[in-house]
């Protein structure tokens, strides 16, 4: 007999059997028909997470040159790479993510709580009293994206753009595979392409009049940043600036549109952090791991290697299902039950090891502060019977798109 779960009323992805209060068969799966390997387990993955010499982040040397070709878009995905720090490896990412560390170091972060609140409070204003707010257009989408918009240095004004081409970029719910392109495929790599090349047009014309005129913003920095003695290119600039533009918005979104929908679907968890707001925190790394917004990085072996008593040839693709990892029931007890009060609580949400999130202390304050506020303006925050969430279809993250709630 199949049970129906919350997963299935949300019409979450049907890959993602970790919301399905499931542990997989095998905690590294050869994904034989899509070309690639899943990790699964949260010992495994933080295996390949602290080594980055063995499970490379250059992962496009192993995508079949004529999937772009079929996708028929005239991109070279190296020169798309050059300066993404996600998919850079030693030595080379050390140098370039000490480049940004200043930008968000904890006396930074902790400087930008006044704005944030602010920003909140401006958004919350705006979205008026008649006791409904739709918590994603309304908050969840513009605070994260004006705070990266404002650090960065390119107008918070043009949020609504970024939103159309960040919404192509992650709009299918195709499954990427490094077989067989279908057409969904090739029309899902398409679409996801020109959002980002609509993005990093945008970028580039902002790098090239920091160029001609400096300014005191992340972007300046950028373009004034060396690397052993050479500037960075106009293309690593703009990769670099699209990365954080990028990570710095979406998955924020999600994390605050997931942890109050966290606490709606555990009203007696909802009363208890009202009531006592340090476990505010606590609240938002659990829903970070119940409801993990990125639920997958990926890495390419650099030689052989034995992961989780399975052999793995060099240049394979491996999927790191970090949300997976997040229910392994070898590392968290019950791990589909929501408890704010774990300790430790070891997600995986941000990552692991060198590439570990350079925005988490950010998205944290994000959360922390927008909670607070949520709570201090309205009595009740509570989905609606009849105007079900709607979430993200892509099968590499786990997250609300709406979010429409009642206040009172
Ligand atoms: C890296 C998740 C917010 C910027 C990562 C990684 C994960 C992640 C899983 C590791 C990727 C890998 O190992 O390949 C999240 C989640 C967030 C969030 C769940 C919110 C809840 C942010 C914010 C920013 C940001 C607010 C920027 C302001 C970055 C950057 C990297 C990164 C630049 C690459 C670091 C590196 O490669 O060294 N993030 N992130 N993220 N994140 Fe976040």
């Amino acid at each position: 007999m199949t049970t129906t779960t919350q997963a299935d009323t949300w019409g979450l992805h049907e890959s993602q059997f970790w919301l399905r209060g499931k542990q997989p068969e095998e905690r590294v799966h050869h994904a034989a028909e899509l070309g690639f390997w899943n990790v699964y387990g949260h010992p495994e993955a933080e295996e390949v997470l602290r080594d980055p010499a063995t499970y490379s982040s250059d992962t496009t040397r192993l995508v079949p040159k004529d999937m772009l070709a079929d996708a028929d878009l005239d991109i070279d995905l190296e020169e798309m790479q050059a300066g993404n720090l996600l998919q850079l490896d030693p030595p080379l990412h050390n140098k370039m993510r000490k480049l940004v560390s200043r930008a968000f170091t904890p006396k930074v972060v902790a400087d930008l709580e006044p704005r944030i609140a602010a920003v909140t409070n401006e958004m919350l204003d705006a979205a008026g009293s008649s006791g409904r707010l739709e918590l994603v257009e309304d908050l969840a989408y513009p605070l994260p994206v004006i705070v990266i918009a404002e650090l960065l240095g390119v107008p918070a004004s043009d949020r609504h753009l970024f939103k159309g081409w960040v919404d192509k970029l992650f709009d299918s719910s195709e499954q990427f595979s490094l077989k067989e392109q279908t057409e969904g495929r090739q029309e899902a790599v398409k679409k996801s392409l020109e959002g980002q090349q609509a993005l990093v047009e945008y970028l580039g014309v902002h790098v090239d009049e920091r160029r001609k005129q400096p300014r005191e913003d992340l972007l300046t920095k950028l373009v004034e940043a060396e690397v052993d003695g050479e500037k960075l290119t106009r293309n690593e600039v703009v990769n670099f600036a699209n990365v954080l533009l990028l990570a710095g918005h979406i998955t924020t979104t999600m994390l605050l549109g997931n942890a109050v929908l966290c606490l709606d679907t555990h009203p007696q968890w909802d009363e208890r952090v009202r009531a006592d707001r340090s476990l505010v925190p606590p609240a938002i790394e659990e829903s970070l791991r119940y409801l993990s917004p990125f639920a997958a990085v990926a890495r390419a072996t650099t030689r052989e290697v034995e992961l989780g008593g399975t052999t793995v040839p060099a240049d394979q693709m491996l999927m790191v299902w970090v949300a997976a990892a997040n229910r392994d029931d070898r590392v968290f007890a019950d791990p589909d039950t929501f408890t704010p009060l774990r300790d430790p609580n070891p997600h995986l949400a941000f990552g692991r090891g060198i590439h570990f999130c350079i925005g988490a202390p950010l998205a944290r304050l994000e959360g922390r502060v927008a909670l607070n506020i949520l709570f201090d303006r309205y009595p009740a925050l509570r989905t609606i019977p009849g105007e079900p969430p709607k979430f993200q279809v892509n099968p590499n993250m786990t997250g609300v798109r709406e979010l429409p709630l009642t206040t009172a």
